[in-house]
């Protein structure tokens, strides 16, 4: 059998009131994407030859927004929601002025079912093909069919109708077979029922469904296909079922890594975006986030309570207790605990990033290590540097932003201040506590803290009757009046805490 015309129409025209936003329904995102853009995404996956999305509110952000997905979709829009039956019509009127109407099956989808499969519904077009019929339901057999159209037929199991929840007898109600929305049809048939189509039913709309009378009453065939996994086809109205549709998805994204080879201590807290990509024997703890379009590769291991959106994790590296965005951390770095990276920093193989340092637009070399509460901005730091604790790159003058460089191999000491732009040069070393405002060449030791002078005696003379007196009392120090100290320079002073790990 030659493989017959597709064209799959998404509608996505209504406004979505439960929700109570100002975003339309089919914008809001779960497991990393809109939902629409799950449903694009399902329906990129059969590779139809055309791709109509039915727009109405919020066209000017929903039209764009489906294009990003399909660019070449074409955009029907419907002025107002008068069923689903009219906004088909708008659909194939489109084409039709595109002069694309095609032959062959149309499928018809919602795009506020964000679980849907392309193979699901690749699956539904092959059965609705092989059994030649007019149109076709994917139907769902549920426990609670409520709101749903019924499946309504006879005593042989030939479909005879779908019934709205409305319009439906008692009887009828107690069906549990239901529409799922997604129905299949022949475009031929397609084109001549939709015409037919009237609202004279309890919600004065043109329904869809109506359709499948339609071919009934015209001898034609009518199948319907229950779906297992009924939960594709789910809708969300308001963000309680947004909510409920997002664990779901995350539930079977990390099943799916789980039986990809990745580890994940606890599923219930860890949360993986639709576009993550995981490699086998990475690790991740609880209370983890990976999102947008980060990567992490093999034993990798991130969390406990780590949220990483848009990153790039190398191999066996750890993020322990971090945020970080648009980072990439190189094979076998250390991140954390407590640890910020904002985007563009970039930290070399087998570097460091320790607690409390919050990194930006910065390149930290192979090996390089910011152990300790620091700020790093704006800045390179070559190969086997190491920064002190408590240092910051003052990259900002209250203007503008300014670079720093620290060359390779280079110590800088605890509580340093760089003044951007600066550099510090290859094997040099700082002082604790220097406040670098000039370039410091290669090989030297640059220092700017005075030198320290001690006033002997002080607390006893100042702080009589305390107990820090009466401590310096007891090691033997008495009220004398003295100053005593290193030299001028302040080299003579141990240079102190390199914060080196
Ligand atoms: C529809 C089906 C019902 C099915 C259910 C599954 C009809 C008449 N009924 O009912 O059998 O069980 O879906 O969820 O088809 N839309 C438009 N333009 C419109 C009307 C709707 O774009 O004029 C879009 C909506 O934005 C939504 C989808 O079509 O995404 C379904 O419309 P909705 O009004 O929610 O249909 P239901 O009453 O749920
Ligand atoms: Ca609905």
């Amino acid at each position: 059998m030659s493989k017959r015309e597709l064209t799959v129409v998404v509608l996505a025209a209504g406004g979505g009131t439960r929700m109570k936003s100002k975003t339309m329904k089919v914008l809001h995102q779960v497991g990393g994407r809109s939902m629409v853009g799950h449903v694009l995404s399902a329906v990129r996956a059969v590779e139809p030859d055309r791709v109509v999305a039915v727009v109405g509110h919020q066209r000017d952000q929903v039209g764009p927004h489906i294009q990003e997905w399909v660019p070449d979709a074409v955009l029907a829009v419907q002025e107002s929601q008068d069923g689903t039956g009219h906004a088909v019509r708008v659909a194939m009127e489109a084409l039709e002025r595109e002069g694309t109407l095609g032959e062959g099956t149309v499928i018809v989808a919602y795009g506020d079912t964000p679980l849907l499969k392309g193979e699901s519904l690749r699956a539904f077009a092959a059965e609705h093909e092989a059994a030649q019929c007019a149109v076709s339901i994917l139907s769902g057999v549920v426990d609670q069919p409520a709101g749903y159209g019924r499946v309504v037929r006879d005593d042989e199991g030939e479909v005879l109708a779908i019934v709205e929840e409305k319009d439906a007898t008692p009887d009828i109600r107690d069906i549990r077979e239901i529409n799922s929305g997604i129905l299949a049809f022949d475009a031929a048939f397609l084109a001549e029922a939709l015409p037919q189509l009237d609202n004279d039913n309890a919600k004065g709309e043109y329904y869809l469904t109506d359709t499948i009378k339609i071919a009934r009453d015209a001898g034609l065939s009518v199948g319907a296909y229950p779906i297992d996994d009924v939960v594709q086809t789910a809708g969300a109205n308001d963000r309680v079922q947004l909510a409920e549709l997002g664990r779901e998805l995350n539930s079977r994204i990390v099943t799916r890594w789980m039986q990809e080879g990745v580890t994940v201590m606890d599923p219930a807290t860890t949360w993986i975006e639709a576009d993550v990509v995981l490699e086998r024997d990475v690790t991740i703890l609880p209370g983890t986030q990976l999102l947008g379009a980060t990567v992490v590769a093999e034993d990798a291991v991130i969390g406990p309570d780590t949220t990483l959106k848009d990153c790039e994790v190398g191999t066996g590296a750890r993020v322990v207790r971090t945020h970080g965005e648009l980072a990439v951390v190189g094979a076998g770095a250390t991140v954390g605990p407590f640890s910020y990276l904002r985007p563009g920093t970039v930290l070399g193989a087998a570097g460091k990033i320790g607690a409390f340092v919050e990194t930006k637009n910065a390149e930290i070399g192979t090996g390089a290590k910011v152990p300790h509460l620091s700020y790093v901005g704006d800045a390179e730091i070559g190969e086997g540097s190491n920064i002190g604790a408590g240092t910051i790159f003052a990259n900002y003058d209250g203007a503008a932003k300014h670079r720093t460089t620290v060359g390779r191999h280079a110590r800088t000491g605890s509580n340093n201040t760089f003044v951007a732009p600066v550099a510090i040069g290859d094997g040099a070393a700082t002082g604790a506590g220097t406040v670098v405002r000039q370039d410091v060449p290669p090989g030297a030791l640059a220092v700017s803290s005075g030198p320290q002078r001690n006033l002997e005696g002080w607390t006893l003379r100042k702080r009589p009757g305390t107990a820090q007196a009466e401590a310096a009392e007891r090691a033997g120090t008495s009220a004398e009046s003295q100053v005593t100290g290193s030299g001028t320079d302040g080299v003579g002073q141990r240079l102190g805490g390199e914060g080196e790990s």
